[in-house]
């Protein structure tokens, strides 16, 4: 469903290029739990951002669903993310006024959905994420791995066929890391959507089943575990 190729990101800072991706050639399949992992500098937040149509390469080409990405508008960027990725971040993002009921359910409402059909779908992906109850909790009221479960639920209740989440379990502790990642893989297969997640940490990175390295913007290795 993704189709990195020859992927090349340079970033313009000041008068300095920053070469953060220096060819990178990958193949994402759906249905796949895997993780984009390497030390910090390596280039994983570029390259998840370049697969979620936030940018473009510099040079190369990136595929989704066999469409490629750089010659599209912003707007036309921005359609395709809305229907097809949801992105989980390390910092949750989650939106301080709104409820965790209304952070989820302000994903759905673009979408010109029925009220009931946005509620139902919202209520079923709290529940589902371990949620049930705490609809009505604001993210301050909630713990880091709560909040986590929230952003979840907000990417997930789309549906979208890919899901990104840029070290998500960066900012918890280990157990409730390990419990958000379990929660991944348990939606990665009801769901059947793709996860990609980057992360630097040995722990997350064997909840993969398949581990691509990050080095310096050049992929160094590409093994499964387990
Ligand atoms: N907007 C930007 N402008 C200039 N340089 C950037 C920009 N974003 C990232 N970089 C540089 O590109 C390289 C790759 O950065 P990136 O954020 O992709 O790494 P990362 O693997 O996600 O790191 P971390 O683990 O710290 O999040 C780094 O050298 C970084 O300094
Ligand atoms: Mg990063």
């Amino acid at each position: 469903m993704v189709n990195v190729q020859k992927t090349v990101k340079d970033y313009i800072a000041g008068k300095v290029v920053v070469h953060a991706l220096r060819g990178v050639d990958l193949t994402i399949n759906g249905g796949e739990f895997m993780s984009i992992a390497g030390p910090s500098g390596s280039g994983k937040t570029t390259l998840l951002n370049l697969i979620g149509c936030l940018d473009i390469p510099t040079s190369g080409e990136i595929f989704i669903d066999n469409e490629p990405i750089s010659n599209k508008s912003k707007t036309a960027r921005a359609l395709l993310r809305r229907k097809k990725i949801g992105f989980v971040f390390q910092s949750f993002n989650l939106i301080p006024v709104l409820t965790a009921f209304e952070n989820v359910a302000f994903s759905l409402s673009l979408l010109s959905l029925p009220q009931k059909e946005i509620y139902d779908r919202t209520m079923n992906i709290l529940d589902e994420v371990g949620l049930g109850g705490l609809e009505k909790r604001f993210p301050k009221e909630m713990s880091g791995g709560q909040q986590q479960r929230v952003a979840i639920a907000r990417a997930l209740v789309k549906q979208p066929a890919l899901i990104l989440a840029d070290e998500p379990t960066a900012n918890l502790d280990s157990n409730t890391g390990k419990e958000i990642l379990k929660l991944m893989e348990k939606l990665n297969k009801s769901h059947k959507s793709t996860f990609v997640f980057s992360t630097h940490d040995a722990m997350v990175m064997d909840f993969a089943h398949r581990l691509v390295m990050l080095h310096d913007g050049r992929i160094v290795n590409g093994k499964k575990s387990s």
